[in-house]
């Protein structure tokens, strides 16, 4: 909002480590284009919550995430980089939204029905979820969220939400935008589904070339046709797809010639990334936390104060 910038916000759970998907769909999108916003960029550990037990995994994986995120080009001069958790009023401002929206809004949350089909536990922490990450978006009068496929219903959740408050209270969020790019939407995982850190068929990011290796040797090919569907899908994250035509038609069948060219293209885009994170101290990862939460809640306070007021608990 400061000098007419309009403001851009997003943010990856520290449920494990990051890979190419959550790279390609939400951090590279905002890497690209985060100087010329009011940028923010969290880490969701309340998020991750919802599915970890366990304090001293949580407590390394946001530290890495934050590491993830400047080794992937974000300066923290340029862009808050905060913890959630350091911002008390995401959560104070969850429990408003949790009293505006209904049980059956909620019930028809695709991300919950994906999460529950897969087993996972359904806590209430999970099904409110969305009212979380509404108020993450909304605190800070966001105007684009640049993610993945997967969570564009939390950002239509996110409108409803602000909608719901304008209307009951008194008209003081902005509706935010999704920005998904084409062609990495939905980046498939070794399986051919979605790429998750869930569902254990991911390309880790920051990945040894060995690691970058067993999982491309994993990718499952379909047999049909002449093109692995799947191995291309994410060749053509690090190539371009003119590039590509001549080598596939060449390679055409051979599956293993074509994952060897895919391991060899990814580890030459991915190892300068992988390089600068070797460098990133412990120091330099509190620092930049202990400044992110200075500044996120010098944000978003005067919003939490006018909210209490709205609302009658100040
Ligand atoms: P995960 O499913 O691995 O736990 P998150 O839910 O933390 O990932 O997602 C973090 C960001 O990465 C979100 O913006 C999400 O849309 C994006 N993302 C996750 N997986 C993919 C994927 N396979 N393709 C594209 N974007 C993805
Ligand atoms: N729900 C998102 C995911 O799983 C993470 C998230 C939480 C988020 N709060 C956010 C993303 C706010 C963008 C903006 O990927």
């Amino acid at each position: 909002m400061e000098n007419g910038k309009k403001t851009m916000l997003t943010g990856l759970q520290p449920s494990g480590d990051l890979h190419i998907g959550n790279y390609f769909g939400a951090l590279k999108p905002f890497a690209d284009i985060y100087a010329d916003y009011e940028s923010y960029l969290m880490v969701v550990d309340y998020h991750a919550l919802t599915s970890l037990r366990d304090p001293e995994a949580l407590r390394k994986n946001t530290k890495e995430v934050v590491r993830d995120y400047i080794a992937a080009g974000i300066d923290p001069e340029k862009a808050v980089i905060f913890k959630q958790s350091d911002v008390p009023a995401h959560t104070e401002l969850a429990w408003i939204f949790d009293c505006l929206v209904t049980v059956p809004f909620l019930s028809q949350g695709h991300a919950y029905k994906d999460k529950i089909a897969k087993g996972l536990e359904p806590n209430a922490g999970l099904f409110t979820y969305p009212m979380l990450m509404a108020a993450d978006i909304l605190l800070y009068d966001t105007d684009v969220v640049p993610v993945g496929e997967d969570q564009r219903q939390h950002i239509e959740y996110a409108r409803e939400a602000a909608s719901k408050f304008n209307k009951a209270f008194a008209p003081l969020f902005k509706e935010p935008k999704e920005m998904i790019l084409k062609g990495v939407g939905v980046v498939p995982g070794t399986d051919g589904q979605k790429m998750s850190k869930s569902y254990k068929n991911t390309i880790p990011l920051f990945g040894s070339r060995d690691d970058i290796a067993k999982a491309v040797m994993g990718i499952v090919t379909d047999s049909s046709g002449d093109r692995p569907e799947n191995v291309y899908a994410i060749h053509k994250l690090v190539k371009s797809e003119d590039e590509l035509a001549a080598f596939y038609e060449e390679k055409k069948g051979k599956y293993k010639d074509l994952k060897e060219a895919l391991i060899d293209d990814l580890d030459a885009f991915l190892a300068p990334m992988r390089e600068k994170r070797a460098a990133i101290t412990d120091d330099e990862v509190a620092r930049v936390l202990a400044s992110g939460k200075e500044k996120a809640r010098a944000a978003s306070e005067a919003k939490m104060q006018a909210v209490r007021k709205a609302v009658g608990v100040n």
